[in-house]
């Protein structure tokens, strides 16, 4: 899938199942590799991203078997803490994963090119003072890094940032480690959540205190488990949003609403009505929405995953809107292919500025994973028709992608 054309369909409506989360199962995938024991996970998403976590797990040894569409048993036992090269690594940022999970299992690690989506700086500082503070010394060398330690004991990390991948690969390090790590300044996105229910279910002792920080009683062997993968509400969030810019009507099925507070409540605000029922969340846009002005954080702030699809909103909504995003500065790459569809954005410093208005259809080229998804609301709310070249990196998180936007309605198809 590298290019897409979409043609005007005018409103959206439909129901759509959303799959396993994608910021889930790839820390969760790399978990796999702690565990004494097969591993059966539900809820896999079927999506690039996942077949690149699941060849570096059959790449170190691992048994890696498909049961059914989303369900994959996994048997690490037989793994081995071979360097990973960076023809496996680079394609997605999730192989910093690798590093902890190897570093917790064997005490050592190595990951080549680490890569994923373009925002500029990515750096993983954090991470590197979690592993110093367990015992483990990180080198980088020829563009990928390797972890070492001679003993993993427990200990206190105070994070200076609030970090989703600096969180993870802190608790797979710790999670076999002797004694108690305690982590303070923690991402307590539900995808972080997911992979501590995933490790307690294994047989961990990690608990979430009230404050958000999270205490480790290490050391204890973590066995095989069953577990089913949370939905994904950044896919389920592109849906409503997809939903609200063509001024359609889109059933999301198969969430856990609560994690989508900060958007339905964004989504109200601008006019849209919400129904919520359980498991469920249904956009109605059949009205005119308003401009709006929203700031992107940490959870529970409004996730970066959603911002450049509301910049694709935005643009279809009269009056002026901002986004403001505190996550990656470097984050509006977007906007300039937004802008050949006729959308009005100013962009300075971590601020977009956006006028919104009638788009039109254009050659447009995804620049990243969540930047292709905007391009293809954008499109799909445009007149004329839309090709989106750069098409593949949305199926780093998107999975059947072409036929869920057809259900609803889409004139959609790949070109090549
Ligand atoms: C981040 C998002 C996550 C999103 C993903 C992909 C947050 C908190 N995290 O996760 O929701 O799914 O991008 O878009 O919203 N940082 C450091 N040093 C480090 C690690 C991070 O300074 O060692 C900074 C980053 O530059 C960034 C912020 O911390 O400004 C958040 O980064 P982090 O959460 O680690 O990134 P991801 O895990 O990729």
């Amino acid at each position: 899938m590298n290019t897409l054309y979409i043609k005007p369909s005018g409103p959206l409506r439909g129901t759509v199942s959303v799959g396993g989360s994608k910021n889930a199962a790839l820390p969760i995938l790399a978990a796999t590799l702690l565990c004494r024991g097969q591993v059966i996970l539900e809820g896999v998403p079927c999506i690039r991203d996942v077949s690149r976590a699941l060849a570096i797990l059959t790449y170190m040894g691992a048994s890696v078997t498909r049961l059914d569409r989303a369900c994959y048993a996994i048997d690490t036992r037989a793994a081995t803490a071979c360097p990973i090269p960076d023809v496996l690594t680079s394609g997605m940022r999730a192989s910093v994963y690798f590093l902890g999970a190897s570093l917790g299992r064997f005490g050592e690690g190595r990951i080549g090119r680490i890569g994923g989506c373009d925002f500029g700086t990515r750096p993983i500082d954090q991470h590197i003072k979690a592993f110093a503070a367990l015992g483990a010394e990180t080198v980088a060398e020829d563009g990928g890094v390797s972890v070492s330690a001679r003993t993993l004991r427990g200990a206190q990390v105070t994070f200076d940032t609030v970090s989703v991948g600096a969180t993870v690969n802190a608790i797979l390090t710790a999670v076999l480690a002797e004694g108690i790590t305690h982590l303070s300044v923690t991402a307590c996105e539900p995808h972080v959540e997911d992979l501590i229910n995933f490790l307690c279910r294994a047989g961990a002792d990690i608990r979430r205190e009230k404050n958000g920080d999270i205490c480790i009683r290490g050391g204890a062997a973590l066995q095989g488990c069953r577990y089913e993968i949370t939905s994904d509400m950044i896919e389920a969030g592109t849906y409503l949003i997809l939903g609200a810019a063509t001024g359609g009507a889109v059933r999301v099925r198969g969430v856990a609403p609560e994690t989508l507070t900060p958007l339905t409540q964004v989504l109200s605000c601008m006019g849209a009505e919400l129904d919520v029922g359980e498991g469920e969340i249904t956009v109605f846009a059949t009205e005119p929405l308003y401009s709006y002005a929203l700031t992107t954080g940490p959870y529970p702030a409004f996730p970066t995953d959603l911002q450049p699809q509301m910049g694709a909103l935005f643009s279809t909504v009269q009056g002026k809107s901002r986004l403001t995003e505190t996550v990656w500065h470097g984050r509006f790459r977007y906007t300039e292919e937004l802008q050949k569809m006729g959308a009005d954005i100013h962009v300075y410093d971590n601020i977009a500025e956006i006028t919104g208005g009638r788009l039109h259809g254009s050659s447009v080229n995804a620049t990243d994973l969540r930047a292709g998804a905007a391009l293809l609301i954008a499109a799909a709310s445009a007149e004329g028709e839309s090709r989106i070249t750069g098409a593949e990196l949305i199926a780093r998180g998107y999975e059947d992608l072409v036929e869920k936007l057809g259900a609803l309605g889409a004139d959609v198809g790949v070109i090549d």
